[in-house]
């Protein structure tokens, strides 16, 4: 018998609300680009995630389109993993709705997002907003991933989707892979340039950086970014919320270890400090922006991605949703 070892999987996706942020490169894309030779790695543009919100359609599918040339561009490769959108693989909303047969209303009530949007969009709490992790356990297990490659505040739902997932196997023995979240030690909660206190978030664009901003926004953001009163450059997530984050930030962009940044900056004013950092997330940005500016010219390119990572996405996540079906009683089709 051939000995072949089968590679572990990873799933993992980014909503198309809004553009691509400093946020989620750091917490969630630079490590899946880290981990795309290792691994058979399947990567999403979450539009179906996205509607849990009011969205305009002609940005959201505009959105869509451009999240996937800026994964490219990014140095995801379409031939080393599985590149496509959440909604053209039905199975997604096919697996949800069994699982959410499985899943109980407490589990959900206590999700952190969902206490978070609830109030942030008061006028429109959806079921799709409630039900959201749900579509989330879907996405990962019809793919049987082994790692989820994530930002801090996405561990709680990855590990419902554990609690999901054992209760299913539990109850209809082994079916699906107990996924485990892939947090990064650097960048993992990017906190806002405006208010550290906060997360850095599309929501809030002065204090968030977008892959796509222009060199000179960016530094202007940096520039501004809240920091305090003393001069020192040093790591105190406490007492220097903005500082320690603009180090984290420079460290992330720069491979540097927090020590070797602060004996760097050591003697020198957050005038120095601050315009550097801004020039190291220029550099790291702009063969980012400037490829994502030329793929977006070449839509055949990007359909023909997004095409045939349907088609391999589909195949896979159909095996799952077979056995899970025949598992819970469905008459074959
Ligand atoms: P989303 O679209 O809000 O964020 C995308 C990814 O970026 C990470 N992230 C951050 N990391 C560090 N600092 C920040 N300020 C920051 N902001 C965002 C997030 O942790 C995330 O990894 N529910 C998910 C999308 C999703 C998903 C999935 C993820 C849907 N299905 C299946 C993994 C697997 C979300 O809202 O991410």
């Amino acid at each position: 018998m051939e000995n072949q070892v089968q590679k572990k999987r990873i799933f993992s996706g980014i909503q198309p609300s809004g553009e691509l942020t400093l946020g989620s490169y750091m917490g969630a894309i630079k490590n899946w680009v880290a981990l795309q030779d290792e691994y058979e790695c399947v990567y999403c543009i979450v539009d179906m995630h996205a509607i849990t919100v009011r969205q305009n359609p002609a940005d959201l599918r505009r959105r869509a389109l451009e999240q996937l040339a800026q994964y490219i561009a990014c140095g995801l490769d379409p031939q080393k993993c599985i590149l496509f959108i959440q909604s053209h693989a039905p199975q997604h909303a096919e697996l949800s709705w069994i699982l959410g047969c499985y899943t109980q209303f407490g589990e959900l009530s206590r999700m952190t997002q969902f206490k978070q949007k609830s109030q942030q969009h008061a006028d429109n709490i959806t079921a799709g907003l409630f039900t959201y992790p749900v579509l989330m356990a879907a996405d990962i297990l019809l793919y049987q991933a082994d790692l989820v490659p994530v930002g801090e505040d996405q561990r709680q739902h990855v590990e419902l989707t554990r609690d999901i997932a054992q209760r299913f196997n539990g109850v209809y023995g082994e079916t699906f892979v107990l996924p485990e979240a892939f947090i990064p030690k650097m960048g993992a909660r990017v906190m806002s340039l405006g208010n550290p206190e906060n997360k850095m978030s599309k929501s809030d664009p002065e204090g968030c950086v977008f892959i796509m901003d222009q060199p000179e926004v960016i530094q202007r953001k940096f520039k501004r970014a809240v920091t305090d009163s003393e001069m020192a450059v040093k790591f105190d997530k406490e007492n220097k919320p903005g500082v320690s984050n603009l180090l984290t930030i420079y460290c992330a962009a720069t491979g540097k270890t927090l020590e070797e940044a602060e004996a760097e900056f050591a003697g020198q004013g957050y005038g120095v400090f601050k315009p550097a950092v801004g020039e190291a997330v220029i550099e790291l940005m702009r063969p980012i922006r400037e490829e994502a500016q030329r793929l977006m010219g070449d839509k055949a390119y990007l359909e023909s991605v997004y095409r045939d990572g349907a088609q391999r996405a589909q195949r896979m996540a159909q095996k799952t949703l077979s056995k899970v079906q025949r598992k819970v009683g469905f008459v074959a089709r």
